[in-house]
């Protein structure tokens, strides 16, 4: 039997790249979700330093990015003694992996991905032939644990969708080999939107400083953008559609407190949007405190978080590695004497 068979839990995997601080919205959305889920599925969560590389990135920042994630990765509740918690490139399988996928992953397929075609138009000057294959690497760092959730936003789902179609094409081509994965979308994991613009998703690259709440903004910061956040003419907190700026500050503290949009409603009646955009702030500044604590004091410790990385990428190495034999086997690959 083998060591998932074994264990009854179901296997889960994601992937979070390191570019920057998170924000709120990868946080709500993602980040504070794997922790929820990490005693009762088997997990393995990465920063995908790999991926980042599809875009320019200036290495000395890369890598204290990296790190950073890392941190904050544990600091926003991922323990490294419940979940695997590493980082991408210390695990040399995935990049193998990647390679014998490619080779089932049709040109086509990959010329239909609509998070290529952006990104290729915002970096018009490095379509690199990484960011064209961006997915597939994306399916081996699933496919190689055979995982068989994957926590993903909305704009992952068609990558998911080809990562399932790589492993059906593969096990008929070859035997059973992977696991097809299904997407995981978490009930709390709510889609935040810009605070400027609130049609559009709340985004770390957004030229408006305004726009996005970064989980390490200072309490004066988070309060500022709340109070800046672009509303609408009427006065009434309620959730209803046409009113995108005060259904995102719902949603965020609904999210933050825990509160229904009927109590949201009812706690604000008769106040003025002024009142309620400072409620929100404060709710996330003090929801967030923690996590920033928690980072700072991680981020002091170095050999802590270096030995975490180690053990990380030990058991992810290994994880993968019989599976990666297996599907060399499969190809045709003659063993390594
Ligand atoms: N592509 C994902 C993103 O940009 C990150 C990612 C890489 C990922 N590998 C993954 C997510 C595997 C889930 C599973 O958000």
């Amino acid at each position: 039997m083998s060591e998932q068979e074994m264990t009854a839990k179901k296997r889960i995997f994601s992937g979070i790249q390191p570019t920057g601080v998170f924000t709120l919205g990868n946080y709500i959305g993602a980040v504070r979700n794997w922790g929820a889920l990490q005693d009762a599925y088997e997990s393995i969560y990465c920063i995908v330093d790999l991926h980042a590389i599809t875009v320019m990135q200036e290495p000395a920042k890369l890598r204290a990015n990296t790190m950073r994630a890392y941190a904050l990765m544990l600091a926003c509740g991922i323990d490294p003694k419940k979940s695997v918690a590493f980082i991408q490139s210390h695990n040399p399988n995935h990049a193998e992996l990647s390679w014998v996928l490619s080779c089932s992953t049709m040109f086509g397929e990959l010329n239909r991905m609509t998070q290529f075609k952006d990104k290729s138009a915002r970096h018009a000057d490095n379509i690199n032939a990484g960011l064209f294959t961006y997915p597939v690497l994306m399916a081996a760092d699933i496919l190689a644990y055979n995982a068989d959730l994957v926590p993903i936003g909305a704009d992952q789902k068609q990558h998911l969708e080809l990562a399932r179609n790589i492993a059906v094409r593969f096990n008929q081509r070859f035997g059973d080999t992977f696991t097809v994965p299904e997407p995981y979308m978490p009930k709390t994991g709510a889609r935040l939107m810009s605070l400027q613009d609130p049609t559009k998703k709340m985004s770390k690259s957004d030229e408006n400083v305004n726009a996005c709440v970064f989980i390490l903004d200072d309490k004066d910061t988070i309060l500022r953008k709340f109070r800046r956040a672009v509303t609408d003419s009427e006065s009434e907190v309620c959730y209803r559609e046409g009113k995108d700026g005060i259904n995102n500050l719902m949603t965020i503290y609904g999210c933050v407190t825990g509160k229904t949009m009927d109590e949201i409603t009812a706690e604000f009646a008769g106040k003025g949007y002024g009142d309620f955009k400072t409620a929100v702030g404060e709710a996330v500044a003090d929801h967030l405190a923690p996590v920033r604590s928690e980072f700072e004091r991680l981020s002091a410790d170095k050999a802590y978080l270096n030995e975490c990385i180690a053990i990380g990428s030990e058991q992810a190495y290994r994880m993968t590695r019989k599976i990666l034999s297996k599907v060399y086997r499969r190809v045709g690959f003659t063993d390594r004497k």
